[in-house]
């Protein structure tokens, strides 16, 4: 956010607390957060029940790689459990890991090295979206599609015998046909490469089970961070056991991997969602907001649209002329100066802790912020 073009002086960029729904910047002004962490945030800000779990852990000893505590193989068997096609897990701590490991793990059971993947998939050689500081010889093994069957077929037919794997969001800021997950998995299995699902933002906020239990579809190994622990670094590969067997081949470990602490965090989290409304609440407030939202953007007539799934919306503004885009930039400026934290360029989130009547603020926030900018509409 604080490196968008949009309304870089008016952004508070240093925040001293959160709970909850909310933030408060370090000069004591709260703000209702939809930004969440960029997702991890899926219960609200510093949930007791969460850090009391973390807090536990830290409390007997939290450093101990190479050595594992019990709570690793309380957390893997939950994964397998709570996740679609689970049969191995392997913990991690980042998205990049995770996205990584599969990515790893898919060479290794195919024997061949190009990936396929859309999205923003992390900041390793072969994901990064920019080129700088990465050998040709990288990019050159990762490719890109547009999300869509032609498209995906298309790259196979020019490197039929090459593809690892597709590794893919399950959607980003629009909503997808039903159907299309399982065609883009179908297209790579008819080209003998695996179908990697990077659920870092639709894992445990979708549904208990992601995106894979949304659609319906089983993915070769899934990829999953950010909502797992409701903050707390901790990421997971899942999947197929003889795809993750390939993982005493290799080596992928790290001296933080092992670390109990972010383990009792999730598992705490992933119990609350999968023993709660939370993730059924987080569905009906994010409709809550999206319809507020549509019926704002018909009343002032502004260029934009809500898409999105409830749980991850977003308001895009056309931005056909520099009109267009000052209009965007002040939207953005006035909910802010007015204690709602929106991202202008990423999708947004909700928590469970967001109440009903935070979505009636915001909408209101949004009605008042067109109202002020009659100019620009
Ligand atoms: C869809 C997706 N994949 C991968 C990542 C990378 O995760 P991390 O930032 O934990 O490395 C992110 C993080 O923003 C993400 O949203």
């Amino acid at each position: 956010m604080a490196d968008s073009e949009e309304g870089r002086t008016v952004y508070p960029r240093y925040f001293g607390r959160a709970s909850g729904a909310y933030l408060w910047d370090v000069d004591g002004t709260r703000y209702i957060d939809y930004q969440l962490g960029y997702g991890p945030v899926v219960l609200g800000h510093a949930d007791a029940r969460v850090n009391a779990a973390a807090i536990r852990e830290l409390e007997s000893g939290s450093c101990f790689a190479p050595l594992w505590s019990p709570r690793q193989v309380e957390l893997t068997e939950m994964l397998n459990s709570v996740i679609p096609g689970g049969e191995l897990t392997y913990l991690l701590k980042t998205g990049s890991d995770a996205n990584s490991a599969a990515v790893r793990l898919a060479r290794i059971h195919t024997g061949r090295t190009k990936v396929v993947r859309w999205g923003y998939n992390g900041w390793h050689d072969w994901a990064v979206g920019l080129p700088a500081g990465v050998p040709s010889s990288v990019r050159d093994e990762t490719l890109t599609f547009e999300h869509d069957p032609a498209s995906l077929r298309a790259v196979f037919e020019r490197y039929p015998d090459e593809i690892a794997c597709v590794l893919t969001m399950p959607f980003e800021f629009e909503v997808i046909p039903p159907e299309r997950l399982k065609q883009l998995r179908s297209i790579a299995h008819e080209y003998g490469a695996l179908f990697v699902l990077d659920e870092m933002r639709s894992g445990f906020r979708m549904s208990l089970g992601g995106a894979q239990e949304y659609f319906g579809v089983q993915a070769d190994i899934v990829a999953l961070s950010k909502a797992m622990a409701n903050g707390h670094p901790i990421s997971a590969v899942v999947g197929r056991a003889d795809v993750l067997g390939g993982f005493s081949r290799t080596r992928i470990s790290s001296t933080f991997f092992a670390g109990p602490a972010e383990m009792a965090a999730a598992l705490t989290t992933i119990s609350i969602l999968r023993d709660t409304d939370a993730i059924a609440r987080i569905w009906s407030l994010g409709e809550k907001l999206q319809n507020g939202l549509r019926d704002l953007v018909a009343k002032y007539d502004v260029a934009a649209e809500v898409v999105g799934y409830p749980p991850i919306p977003f308001l895009r503004f056309a931005v056909p002329d520099e009109k267009a885009l000052q209009l965007r930039r002040a939207f953005f400026v006035e909910t802010t100066r007015r204690g709602i934290l929106l991202h202008p360029e990423h999708q947004w989130f909700i928590s469970a802790s967001h109440r009903d009547e935070d979505i009636e603020f915001t909408l209101d926030v949004c009605r008042q912020s067109f109202e002020s900018l009659a100019d620009l509409r």
